[in-house]
């Protein structure tokens, strides 16, 4: 008999039509939940509902993580239909580098608004839905995360400082909310093959050589395997690396 562990399940997954949350989206919806992917690109999206497998369903969301209307709307549709939600998982961002000296302050506006108060603004609308599944079965809250949360390297510093801000967000969150059957957990990453990490190769002047980096699948196991494990146990904190070094 095939596994269905997360059948019954209400999981919400950012940035679904690109990368890594479409790879999370997708497994979540193999494995039985009903998945609500939030991304932009209408036709990405299109593309996702059809790829998407069964036992769970795929909801395709079109939506602006930026814009707070919007945002509420959604989320109160989603509650309404719904009553909880089990799993929350960001995926969504932006990107861009620059040094210092020459970096623009609107990217950094820009890398703000959708890494850090967009992320956090959807939590916050999600906390009472996730709240009730948390009472029931217990709930999570993933953020992916970067390794320049961690420790920031040259040309990274408007980026950067959006990850430490989400990793300072996920510690006093799960303070806060461990009490109620939420889990928090940050999950740093290194490269990983997405079409992100393509255009930053490119931006270096260096061969892509996908087949070296972090599989966006390889991170969609791992949320897989976070959202499985037992409500008694709580991982907070994870650093995922290509094994091997392409740079
Ligand atoms: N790839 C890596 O090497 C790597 C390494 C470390 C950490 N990470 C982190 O992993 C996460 C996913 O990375 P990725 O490589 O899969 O990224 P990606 O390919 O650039 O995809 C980014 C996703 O975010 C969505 N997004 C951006 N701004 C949005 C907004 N305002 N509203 C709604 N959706 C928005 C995009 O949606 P649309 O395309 O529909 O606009 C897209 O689905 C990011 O948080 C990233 O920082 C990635």
């Amino acid at each position: 008999m095939t596994s269905v562990p997360f059948a019954g399940r209400i999981a919400v997954v950012t940035g679904a039509t690109s990368g890594i949350g479409r790879a999370t989206a997708l497994r979540l919806a193999a494995d039985g939940a009903t998945v609500h992917a939030f991304g932009r690109d209408q036709e990405r999206l299109e593309s996702l509902g059809k790829q998407a497998a069964g036992p769970g369903t795929l909801l395709a969301v079109q939506l602006d993580l930026t814009d707070d209307g919007a945002v509420a709307d959604t989320v109160a549709r989603l509650v309404e239909h719904h009553g909880r939600v089990d799993h929350l998982v960001h995926c969504a961002g932006a990107y861009s580098s620059a040094r210092v000296e020459a970096a623009s302050l609107a990217d950094l506006d820009a890398q703000y608004a959708a890494n850090v108060r967009a992320p956090y603004a959807l939590t916050q609308r999600l906390l009472p839905a996730l709240r009730v599944a948390g009472a029931d079965s217990g709930a999570d809250v993933i953020i992916v995360n970067s390794t320049q949360g961690l420790r920031a390297g040259a040309g990274t510093s408007q980026f950067a400082a959006t990850q430490h801000a989400m990793r300072a967000f996920a510690d006093s969150l799960r303070q806060e909310i461990n009490e109620a059957g939420i889990r928090v957990a940050t999950i740093h990453l290194g490269r990983t093959a997405t079409p992100r990490q393509e255009t930053i190769y490119a931006r270096e002047g260096r061969a892509y050589a996908p087949d070296l980096l972090v599989q966006a699948g390889d991170v969609a196991d791992l949320v897989a395997y976070l959202l499985g494990l037992p409500p008694t146990a709580e991982i907070t904190e994870l650093h995922l690396r290509p094994a091997k070094k392409s740079y």
